[in-house]
């Protein structure tokens, strides 16, 4: 049986002593439902969050990393540095990365292959922009985006992948996908992943769905049998928030 996950990014928000309360207010909440919980503080208090979760069972991800092992890429950070603090989960492909920064499948490529060459499980994001859906493209997108940066990995590489279908159009706007086109999109990503590899794996691998998850709107979301969970930028600042997402299962 695949895993449910809700993972929080929150994105660049937060100094110390914010991630210190955010932290603090986490470990009081309490977990009712059978998600696996991962939040992605930024780099900089990685460590801190990661000592602070210790003997929790909320996992720590970082939002990024670099796919070369070290060396001369001012301001990157590699997979085994992160490892050296215990984080063993990263984020690839967000949708901010891509458009910020300039990602590309190809870049991506290389970031899961290092990720994953280092024993750390990737949380892959990727999603059609509003024009492709306007124009029927979604799917389309969506597979090439998936194809391009993660089929020339083996199938049992996919026991360290975790997917997060993030619509551009949904995230931070609030406007989120209804339940039926995530369960719709979820689908075909399983089936595009079951051509490839069979339906064992695609059966086994966590879709995550991103993009305005609210307490309000999320149990009819993850109620849909494609949909493994959340990844929440906005609503994972709050504890009390995100554990309402948490325990939505
Ligand atoms: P949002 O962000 O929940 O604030 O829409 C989701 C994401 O970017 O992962």
């Amino acid at each position: 049986m695949r895993k449910n996950i809700v993972a929080g990014n929150w994105k660049m928000n937060n100094d110390l002593s914010q991630t210190e309360a955010l932290l603090a207010d986490l470990l009081k909440q309490t977990k009712t439902s059978n998600a696996e919980v991962i939040v992605a503080p930024t780099s900089v208090n990685l460590y801190k969050a990661n000592e602070a979760l210790k003997s929790s069972d909320i996992s720590v991800s970082a939002q990024n990393m670099h796919f070369a092992e070290k060396g001369a890429y001012t301001g990157e950070v590699s997979a085994s540095m992160l490892k050296s603090i215990g984080v063993e989960i990263v984020i690839l492909g967000h949708s901010e990365r891509r458009e910020y920064f300039n990602e590309t499948d190809e870049l991506l490529a290389k970031k899961v292959d290092a990720a994953l060459a280092n024993n750390m499980s990737v949380i892959f994001c990727f999603g059609e922009e509003l024009a492709d859906r306007k124009a029927g493209n979604e799917e389309a997108v969506v597979e090439s985006q998936i194809k391009n940066a993660l089929f020339h990995l083996e199938a049992l590489a996919f026991k360290n992948i975790i997917l997060a279908y993030e619509p551009v159009w949904a995230i931070g706007t609030g406007e989120t996908a209804t339940p039926e086109q995530a369960q719709d999109m979820h689908a075909f990503i399983r089936k595009t992943l079951a051509n490839k590899y069979g339906a064992e794996v695609a059966d086994s691998v966590s879709i995550l769905y991103g993009g305005s998850v609210k307490p309000a709107n999320a149990q009819e979301i993850f109620g849909k049998p494609d949909v493994d969970g959340g990844l929440i930028g906005g609503a994972s600042l709050k504890a009390a928030d995100f554990f309402a997402i948490v325990n939505a299962f």
